[in-house]
């Protein structure tokens, strides 16, 4: 369906035509000015200067044509030669039909679906997944969502790292604390035990450990590193470790994603590529795009016009070993195999662009990728304290993902517990969503690329742009709708009302803007943008909630009416937490 901005904009382009007029100057925009006007459209200042005329005329020309239009309650030309225009009530009313019955609420499908991989999460197994990881995966697992509300294929996949030192440093400590395990004994020949000779909480003691005491010890830092190379080079002891390693860590991950509500279609990592890089590195060599720069294997992948300098895409380090961009470019050729994806959208901390200009670059360059595919990266910004540094925990170290949770839901616990009595396990359960939203909205409401403060206090308010704000206001709704059901009748073919007050019709307002918002978000890879919205829509409704007597309407079509707006109004806004990956409560 068309948006309602596209409907008025053809009637405009019609009247310019009728008047005379190219119509590409017929484009309406939202009225930036509300006291005055609903939509705009300021066609005629252009048009003036190629028809050398007064804008106030080509203005008045177009507004003659559409004496006879019955879309507007109100149509004038203002100097020096805008047109302002309100809609009536009644255009209105049938829009918002149209989008309640239509399935996506309005929002044009993709016709021809693309098939999108989104890299997003990127954890590091056996390292403590901490809030820097955060950022990561509530972006990705709202950009992915977006993407397929558009009707996309998408294919979220975490690209674990899953193949570094990280891995050597624990095999080492693992054999100076146990030197007895079959791994470590190269005359093994039997079967390695299926059980880890690890748990997870042991796993997180020993990597931290490992790690500052090979900053340390010298000798120990070089065994970590030399057993990184043997466990990249097939060692079977050390690799049967791996195995442990990552059947422990991915069983905690996925509990830790499961309670973020992000979910991946793939848990492939950088190990699972290291197959392709053989090949990949003889195509390189062989068709000349790679070549030795001080022992090193590079790509040059500097472009006219960079600003600044670009240095080469390196593939091989001087003693043969691959790199992080080797890795990622691996990634992409099976991507391609598997999935020829139209499009590749990376959700890392923005300080790695220069990583992923080299790769894309030189994926393209390379032909590994088609020149048509889209590399998208979406580099996002610093999760800072209420203090401007790094987040931290209040004793200085680095917050874990699952304290930080586990502090938020404590809060929003005492919040909801000092309003009602309800059982203790229903209440968890809403402060758990209480707290998602508040962490998620927290962040998403902010432009990606921006580093921004994480402040629990301000993120759990009930009011403001939060996320609990946007949710009380759905329980509001959902309250209001039940108290109708079990008064009268059902929520089922309810007619919309023709905007009686002010606030119900600047409510329909925001209401038919959805299509138009989603299809901005999805354009610029922006779920702020969605915030944004659902902020203004949840300010409208409440006014209109404020204002207006609903339940006690007496005139019945009016009652309906309204009823019908807030069933609009409470879809669209559980459809947008949905894409932003949270939910709301019945109560709260
Ligand atoms: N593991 C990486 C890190 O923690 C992020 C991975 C991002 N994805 C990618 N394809 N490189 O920095």
């Amino acid at each position: 369906m068309k948006t309602l901005l596209q409907q008025i904009t053809i009637r405009l382009e019609q009247a310019f035509e009728q008047a005379g007029y190219d119509k590409s100057y017929g484009r309406v925009t939202r009225s930036n000015r509300p006291d005055l006007c609903e939509y705009q459209c300021n066609g005629a200042m252009a048009a003036a200067k190629a028809y050398k005329k007064a804008p106030i005329l080509v203005a008045n020309d177009v507004l003659a044509c559409l004496v006879d239009c019955d879309m507007f309650e109100q149509k004038e030309a203002v100097h020096p030669g805008f047109i302002n225009l309100k809609v009536t009530g009644s255009v209105l009313c049938t829009h918002l039909k149209e989008m309640y019955v239509c399935e996506k609420l309005g929002v044009r499908q993709e016709e021809v679906p693309k098939t999108i991989v989104v890299d997003y999460g990127g954890p590091n197994v056996a390292k403590p997944l901490h809030v820097g990881h955060l950022r990561a995966a509530i972006i990705g697992e709202s950009v992915k969502r977006l993407m397929r509300f558009k009707g996309n294929q998408v294919i979220g996949d975490i690209h674990l790292g899953d193949w570094g030192y990280q891995m050597g440093l624990i095999i080492a400590e693992l054999e100076r604390r146990q030197p007895n395990l079959p791994y470590f004994d190269e005359d093994f020949d039997g079967v390695y035990p299926a059980e880890s000779p690890f748990t997870i909480a042991e796993l997180e003691e020993i990597y931290p450990t490992a790690s500052a005491f090979a900053k340390e010890n010298e000798a120990f830092r070089e065994n970590a590193l030399e057993k990184t190379y043997l466990l990249q080079s097939g060692h079977k002891g050390y690799f049967a470790i791996w195995r442990h390693i990552m059947d422990v860590s991915v069983a905690d991950l996925k509990k830790n994603y499961q309670d973020l509500n992000v979910e991946f279609d793939l848990w492939k990592g950088e190990a699972d590529v290291q197959k392709y890089i053989p090949d990949m590195v003889e195509m390189l060599k062989e068709k000349g795009y790679a070549h030795l720069d001080e022992g090193a294997l590079v790509v040059d992948v500097a472009q006219e016009g960079d600003k600044k300098e670009i240095p080469p895409c390196m593939i091989l380090k001087s003693d043969g070993a691959a790199l992080y961009s080797t890795t990622d470019l691996a990634t992409l050729i099976e991507r391609e195999r598997k999935y020829s994806p139209a499009q590749v959208i990376y959700v890392v901390d923005k300080r790695q662009g220069l990583h992923f200009t080299q790769v894309f670059r030189c994926a393209k360059k390379a032909g590994i990728v088609p020149e048509a595919t889209r590399l998208d990266f979406l580099g996002f910004g610093t999760m800072n304290g209420t203090d401007g540094k790094p987040f931290q925990t209040r004793a200085g170290g680095v917050m874990r993902l699952e304290n930080l949770i586990h502090e938020i839901n404590d809060e929003m616990l005492i919040k909801i517990k000092d309003n009602r009595t309800v059982t203790e396990e229903a209440a968890l359960a809403t402060a758990k969503m209480i707290g998602l939203a508040a962490v998620k909205y927290g962040d998403l409401s902010n432009q990606a690329s921006k580093d921004y403060v994480f402040d629990v206090e301000r993120f759990a308010s009930f009011e403001g742009n939060t996320g609990p704000y946007i949710l009380y206001t759905i329980v509001r709704i959902k309250s209001i709708l039940n108290r109708f059901v079990k008064t009268e009748k059902s929520l089922e073919g309810l007619a919309f009302g023709f905007a009686t007050t002010e606030h119900e019709k600047a409510l329909m307002l925001e209401v038919v803007h959805f299509p138009e918002m989603i299809q901005d978000a999805y354009e610029d890879l922006a779920p702020h943008k969605i915030c944004a919205y659902i902020y203004d829509l949840a300010n409208a409704l409440n006014k209109f909630y404020h204002e207006t007597k609903i339940l006690a309407e007496e005139d019945e079509r009016k009652k309906e009416g309204y009823i019908a707006l807030l069933l609009l109004v409470k879809e669209i806004l559980e459809q947008a937490i949905w894409i932003l990956g949270f939910e709301a409560p019945e109560r709260m």
